[in-house]
């Protein structure tokens, strides 16, 4: 069964062809980056619009990198939600004219249950597996015992963890999206400054909190930049071991959680989804098990192109979630797969 599905949540305007939910045909992702960058985050009208000039486009590269016509494919997909309204619209409206054309079903797919499925693609898991899906707006941990059966432990009080990481790259000056440039950095430490940062408790035992850190490490750059205000050089080394400390103090709360729910459950396969699934701290982590979380027996991750917004973690979601609909059903009235 080949699904096509197009993304376009927030600044990434994607389409791929996924066949049987695990073997990418096509992936096509069209960054809106440089045109958000120089507003420091996502403007949501210059979103909308730029889906609406790439929809088309995105879709015939993704046929032609597959080497297929519209008549091969089995279903059309489109993400419902959570995310920008004026951008979801455009995505949805284009999935249901190919189905509509082609006469094929349409499929509607949850944001975050696309995050989880993108471990699906290129891999053999199957649930049971404990997730956790970091992304710019959500940080949630979820019990999954079946592609449709996802139950949410435990989320974010405050801020998602990738929120957290790009405040933190603003403050020391690096450019829109922040996760990647903090993770850069933080390589560059080295061990010359010590910073003590909080890990937040939380009243839920698998729920997260990171408005505290972003604060402490706000701080914590104020006093840097008073300290160092004529020597950038050691400016920028103190900045890189303080996005090392916070990086650390990210992963230690998130995997203090994840092996948690792993010992509170008895499910050792741990997986992670969502942007901030790229860090290679936190990879490195978890990739590491046998030495640091043996409670752990098996570990997935997406490759890096799965981990932010695309749209063959929509297409894999859409095999193994497949709720389809009319043409001229209220889409955004369904209730989320999980809440
Ligand atoms: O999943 P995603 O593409 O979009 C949402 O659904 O939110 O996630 C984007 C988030 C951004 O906050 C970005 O800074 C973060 O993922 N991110 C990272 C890394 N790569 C992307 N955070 C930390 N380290 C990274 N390497
Ligand atoms: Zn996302």
């Amino acid at each position: 069964m080949k699904i096509l599905a197009i993304e376009t949540s927030c600044d990434e305007t994607a389409c791929a062809i996924v066949e049987d939910g695990r073997c990418v045909l096509a992936n096509v992702v069209d960054s809106q980056i440089d045109l958000h960058r120089q507003y420091g985050g996502v403007i949501p009208e210059l979103a909308a619009r730029e889906h609406l000039d790439m929809a088309a486009p995105v879709v015939e590269e993704a046929l032609k990198q597959a080497n297929l016509s519209l008549g091969d494919i089995d279903a059309f997909a489109a993400t419902l939600g959570p995310g920008l309204v004026g951008a979801l619209l455009v995505g949805v409206q284009s999935a249901k004219t190919l189905a509509f054309m082609t006469g094929k079903p349409f499929i509607g797919v949850n944001h975050l249950q696309g995050h989880i499925a993108s471990n699906y693609l290129e891999s053999k898991l199957a649930p049971p597996f404990i997730c956790l899906l970091v992304s710019g707006g959500h940080t949630q941990l979820l019990k999954v015992t079946a592609p449709q059966q996802i139950e949410l432990l435990g989320e974010t009080l405050d801020d998602a963890v990738g929120e957290a990481f790009d405040k933190v790259a603003r403050l020391m000056g690096l450019p829109y999206p922040g996760g990647p440039q903090v993770d850069k950095l933080a390589k560059q430490a080295t061990g010359q400054f010590k910073f003590d940062l909080p890990v937040a408790k939380t009243q839920g035992e698998f729920d997260f909190s990171f408005s505290g850190l972003k604060t402490a490490v706000s701080r914590q750059i104020e006093k840097l930049q008073q300290e160092f205000a004529d020597e950038p050089t050691q400016l920028q080394t103190a900045y890189a071991d303080l996005a090392n400390a916070f990086q650390k103090i990210v992963v230690k709360a998130l995997s203090h959680r994840v092996l948690k729910a792993v010992a509170t459950f008895e499910m050792n396969t741990v997986v992670i989804a969502g942007g901030v699934a790229a860090n290679t701290e936190l990879r490195s982590y978890f990739e590491n098990w046998q030495a640091s979380a043996p409670e752990i027996n098996q570990f997935y991750s997406p490759q890096f192109v799965y981990c932010t917004d695309n749209a063959a973690m929509i297409a894999s979601a859409a095999y193994f979630s497949p709720f389809t609909y009319a043409l001229d059903a209220d889409v955004f009235s369904r209730e989320a797969v999980y809440k």
